[in-house]
């Protein structure tokens, strides 16, 4: 009975703070997709609620009335063996279902998930829940970023709260923390609730490596810019160099210069470039050139891994050189919930870490984030390698 309580309370937790997340948004905001990587808030609020839906409460409550026969449609993300579903770049375009009717939709699929919990004690229905948390969990990070997103692409440059901290700076002196040659294992160790990405521990040889205790500033990423570096195609991979001319990139995302001056738009508002604060908002095509340019390298994930107990982490996502591969023995869910990593292992770059966006129960050791290497609208930052 105390694992049941301890998962309704974390259950209603985390549905109460996703709505929080929401509470400073005109209902405009909850509506647009600026593009196609970041969702309309509304979107998020139903999706979230539609995955308890789909995978626990019309599966294993006897006589359960669906909120809405469409819903699946409008709210299926990418589960193509649940079915058909909205693509992606029309989720800004649906004015109905409303804000508040999504909002009555939330009310009712938690008050049956309570009350289904209430009665059921089995290991099957706490785990689902528990993913169900979790998924939600992560929507509240996009949920966020999507947010600043709609905000920061609005020409008045709107404030989404007045004490968010975005620039967590960093006050240690900056060394490099030799990491000597040796077998580490890598992967998810506990009791804990993880991800199927971060299973199959496995050993990783590692040649011996000197990782930076602190993250990039603005500071040196301003130092980057100002000595050339988005005019240097030496420095960039060939589909990069084409992503900064057709994209015209010269700057962090969320950088504005105005009379000559670089300011930062963060969910406090527009605010004057804080050089001391890790460089974030960039995509791992900037990470690598400025690499390139520094004469170091970004590290792979494994590396990252086994020196994350030595330096502190958790403001920025970092981007790693590691492409995201299944590790050995992996196996994914089966079923529909086996769609949740494994089909997204190709094309993609490991980040690990966290952000100031992310889930206290997202930042450990092993978490694997992933995205292409042109995105940016996550809190992503970076770290440096020098070989020995
Ligand atoms: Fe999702």
């Amino acid at each position: 009975m105390i694992i049941i309580n301890s998962i309704l309370t974390s259950f209603l937790e985390t549905r109460s703070n996703t709505e929080e997340i929401c509470a400073p948004l005109q209902i405009e905001d909850y509506v647009i997709q600026p593009i196609v990587d970041v969702s309309p808030p509304k979107w998020h609020l139903g999706h979230t609620t539609w995955f308890f839906e789909e995978f626990i409460l019309s599966k294993y409550v006897s006589g359960y009335k669906r909120f809405h026969p469409e819903y699946a449609f409008v709210f299926n993300s990418y589960y193509e063996s649940v079915g058909k579903r909205v693509v992606r770049t029309n989720r800004g375009n649906l004015s109905r279902p409303t804000v508040s009717e999504v909002y009555e939709y939330r009310d009712y699929v938690t008050s049956h998930v309570q009350a289904f919990l209430e009665e059921n004690d089995n290991d099957t229905i706490t785990q689902l829940i528990e993913i169900g948390i979790h998924h939600e969990k992560q929507h509240q990070e996009l949920l966020l970023t999507d947010i600043k997103f709609i905000l920061g692409n609005n020409p008045l440059l709107p404030k989404y709260n007045e004490t968010f901290t975005e620039n967590i700076v960093s006050e240690e002196r900056l060394e490099y923390i030799v990491m000597d040659e040796g077998i580490y294992d890598i992967g998810y160790q506990g009791d804990g609730f993880c991800y199927d990405n971060e299973l199959g521990r496995h050993k990783v040889l590692l040649q011996e490596y000197a990782i930076c205790n602190k993250m990039v500033t603005n500071k040196e990423y301003l130092d980057f810019i100002i000595d050339g570096g988005y005019q240097d195609s030496l420095l960039w991979h060939a589909e990069a160099w084409d992503w900064i001319q057709n994209e015209n990139i010269h700057a962090p995302l969320y950088w504005h210069k105005i009379d000559g001056v670089y300011n930062q738009y963060t969910l406090q508002g527009l605010k004057d470039l804080n050089l001391s604060a890790p460089v974030t908002h960039i995509s791992y095509y900037e990470a690598f050139a400025f690499s390139q340019w520094k004469g170091e390298r970004l590290p792979t994930e494994f590396e990252w891994e086994a020196a994350q107990s030595l330096f502190k982490w958790g403001s920025r996502w970092e981007w790693t050189e590691s492409a995201y591969l299944p590790y050995p023995n992996y196996s994914k869910a089966p079923g529909a919930l086996g769609e949740y990593n494994g089909k997204f292992m190709v094309n993609q770059k490991v980040l690990r870490g966290g952000s100031v966006a992310t889930s206290q129960e997202h930042t450990r050791p092993t978490y694997r984030n992933f995205f292409h290497p042109h995105l940016r609208w996550q809190f992503t930052g970076f770290r440096l390698v020098k070989q020995k």
